[in-house]
């Protein structure tokens, strides 16, 4: 596929399906996440695969951990253990934010971020599907603790990675002319 059409057309799948992924086809979505640029090389991106069986899992963990899981109705506390079945991959993003004189945390958090594009990427370039989610799951204690998390991560977000399993959306055609403007050098 050619690169710019990749980068021009690609969409979330927001539902996706197995088989899981190819080994092969997942090492080489994680060597694309590898090569996003890093400030300094600190290597700051650590990728977690969770699939299985350990996708329910962490679900169950997610919401023992809620507050109010007792009170939640069964069909929305099944639908809380089945969030990461949803994709036969999901893939957890994490900053592992270090002290650095001249690489500040965003830049370190904007690192994962350009990782995750690479990601998205180079599962559409693969002919699969992928979407990035956060919600209360990415920053739910009990699933930092489950995942071995340190107090210096931060989870970016939950990449899921299947088979498009729903008619994609065409990507948007923005006007440029609202997002980019030259800078004249000259005062308004
Ligand atoms: C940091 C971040 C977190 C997101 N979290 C969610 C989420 O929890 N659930 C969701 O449906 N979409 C989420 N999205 C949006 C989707 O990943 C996707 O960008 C959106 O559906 C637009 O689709 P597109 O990528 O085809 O333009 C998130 C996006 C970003 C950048």
């Amino acid at each position: 596929m050619n690169a710019l059409d990749v980068l021009t057309q690609r969409v979330s799948a927001p539902q996706l399906t197995g088989p899981e992924p190819t080994a092969a086809q997942i090492e080489t979505l994680l060597r694309a996440a590898l090569r996003a640029p890093d400030h300094a090389w600190l290597r700051p991106s650590r990728y977690l695969l969770i699939r299985g069986e350990q996708r329910r899992q962490l679900g169950e963990i997610f919401l023992q951990g809620m507050e109010d899981a007792h009170s939640l109705s069964a069909e929305k506390q099944e639908k809380s253990r089945n969030l990461l079945t949803r994709a036969p991959l999901v893939i957890a993003a994490v900053t592992r934010v270090v002290e650095h004189d001249k690489v500040p945390r965003d830049e370190q958090l904007l690192s994962t971020g350009a990782g995750v594009q690479n990601l998205l990427n180079a599962s559409w370039a693969l002919g699969l599907g992928a979407i990035w989610r956060t919600g209360a799951m990415a920053s739910s204690q009990a699933v930092h603790q489950a995942l071995g998390l340190q107090p210096n991560d931060v989870l970016v977000g939950f990449v899921y990675v299947g088979q498009v399993n729903c008619r994609l959306k065409q990507a948007p055609e923005l006007e440029l002319s609202d997002y980019v403007s030259e800078w004249t050098g000259k005062p308004e």
